[in-house]
């Protein structure tokens, strides 16, 4: 027996990254009868329309589809054709998982966190105009019920519970919108009474941001309108390694449309280089859901881990991290550690005791940063330090250790500069 489901290529690396999916989860034994139907950019030519009626009627019938990304022209022309069918089908819940493969490097490790979003209302719900001919001005409302507030987050609490999670952190604008953004916190706080079993959490958006980049692995689950929770979740997927390895799915009462958290990546189409990861991850919970009993699914999910291995201590890399210390960056710490460990041993006299216990503890932090140029230069340095310990001159070896530190700030900035692309 097999089930049926609606598979939606979409535009730009789209279809290069369906089909990847597609034979991940046929090659893992899964009996899955797809249903191809076009949305999109590319529906317009062949049906006059990004959304056909025909994927509509398939959607209904399936209740369950795949779906790649879907172009909408930026600023002008029709409506987005995601938040038409999220729209259509009431998909209110968006689902956006962020978790570290332990192969992929980026600057956190163990991020293992959830958005969820709300998908129909806010400022996405299509309600804006021009003021006037001459486009001198333009509104757009923000619509949030207390039906739609109490869903979403009843939704997240139950995942809480569900998934075994332990938190939930609501995240809001209430201090400056504070009827929209407020009724949002206000049905959130009403909710957290009924579930004194999850630790609740509010939290304003911006902080929100700052926070996730500053310590994701605080956060455990999320739950935002609209807007917040598309941005925060493009976030998420950066901290894990980008988009391309971030599945989401968006969840109704009557259908369910899994697909990538990215767009169509027009700058890469064509090229074969767009990672299928996502929609990967993506189809395999389809998979799952159309056909567990008959699949060998959860291989799948290791299988694409395993693509991606993690570093093992015989494969140091220069330039590999600790935390958010590159190899300079922590080689200069060290050395700085070192300088003011002489200078400090001049005051006490116990030279040998502070170069041992700051050699072990530089030691420690070389093996742990995984980095060549840590281990092979800081004994050297070690060395020469308590080999000429009494002898260099104090000053000397603080405008030394300064100017390694600056070094190792520079290239530290250079790196976020290079990371912001
Ligand atoms: N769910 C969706 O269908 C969806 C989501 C977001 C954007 N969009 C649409 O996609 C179009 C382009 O939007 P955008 O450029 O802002 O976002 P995007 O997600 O397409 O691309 C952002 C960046 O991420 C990279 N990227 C995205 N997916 C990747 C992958 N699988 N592998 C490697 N790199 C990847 C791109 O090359 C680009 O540099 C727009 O028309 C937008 O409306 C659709």
């Amino acid at each position: 027996m097999s089930i049926r489901v609606t598979l939606i290529p979409g535009d730009g690396i789209g279809p290069e990254v369906v089909n990847a999916a597609v034979e991940v989860i046929e090659a893992a034994g899964c009996k899955v009868e797809w249903e191809r139907a076009a949305a999109g950019a590319s529906a317009v030519p062949t049906h006059g329309t990004p959304i056909p009626a025909e994927t509509l009627q398939s959607i209904r019938r399936n209740k369950l589809a795949l779906k790649g990304p879907l172009a909408t022209p930026i600023g002008e022309g029709y409506r987005s054709a995601n938040v038409a069918l999220r729209k259509e089908f009431d998909l209110y819940a968006n689902v956006r998982p962020a978790r570290s493969f332990a192969g992929v490097e980026t600057r956190y490790s163990g991020v293992d966190l959830v958005v969820i979003r709300e998908n129909t209302q806010g400022l996405y719900s299509g309600v804006e105009h021009y003021i006037d001919d001459e486009r001198t001005a333009a509104e757009s409302i923000s619509i949030i019920t207390r039906k739609g507030s109490e869903r979403i987050i009843e939704y997240a609490f139950n995942y809480v519970k569900q998934n075994k999670r332990r938190r939930l952190t609501l995240v809001h604008k209430a201090n400056i919108l504070k009827c929209t953004s407020g009724l949002f916190l206000e049905t959130g706080r009403g909710l957290a009474a009924k579930h004194p079993d999850v630790e609740f959490k509010e939290m304003i958006v911006d902080n929100c941001a700052m926070q996730l980049v500053k310590n994701p692995n605080q956060f455990d689950v999320l739950v935002t309108t609209n807007l917040f929770g598309d941005i925060l979740s493009d976030l998420t997927s950066g901290l894990i390694g980008g988009l391309g390895l971030t599945a989401g799915a968006n969840i109704g009462k009557q259908a369910a449309i899994f697909e990538a958290v990215h767009g169509t990546a027009p700058d890469i189409a064509g090229k074969g280089v767009a990672n299928p990861t996502a929609v990967m991850l993506a189809g395999v919970i389809v998979g799952a859901i159309a056909a567990a009993e008959l699949a060998n699914l959860p291989g799948v999910r290791s299988a694409v881990e395993a693509a991606y291995p993690a570093p093992a201590l015989s494969s140091f890399r220069p330039g590999s991290t600790l935390g958010s210390y590159d190899a300079v960056g922590a080689f200069g710490a060290l050395t700085f550690a070192l300088a003011l460990a002489i200078a400090a041993s001049r005051w006490r006299g116990y030279p040998r005791l502070w170069l041992t216990v700051v050699m072990a503890a530089g030691l420690v932090g070389a093996i742990a940063s995984q980095t060549w140029a840590a281990l092979a230069v800081l004994p050297i340095i070690t060395l020469i330090v308590v080999a000429f310990a009494r002898s260099i001159p104090r000053e000397l070896a603080i405008a030394a250790a300064q100017y390694a530190f600056r070094q190792a700030a520079r290239q530290e900035q250079l790196r976020v500069y290079e990371l912001a692309g």
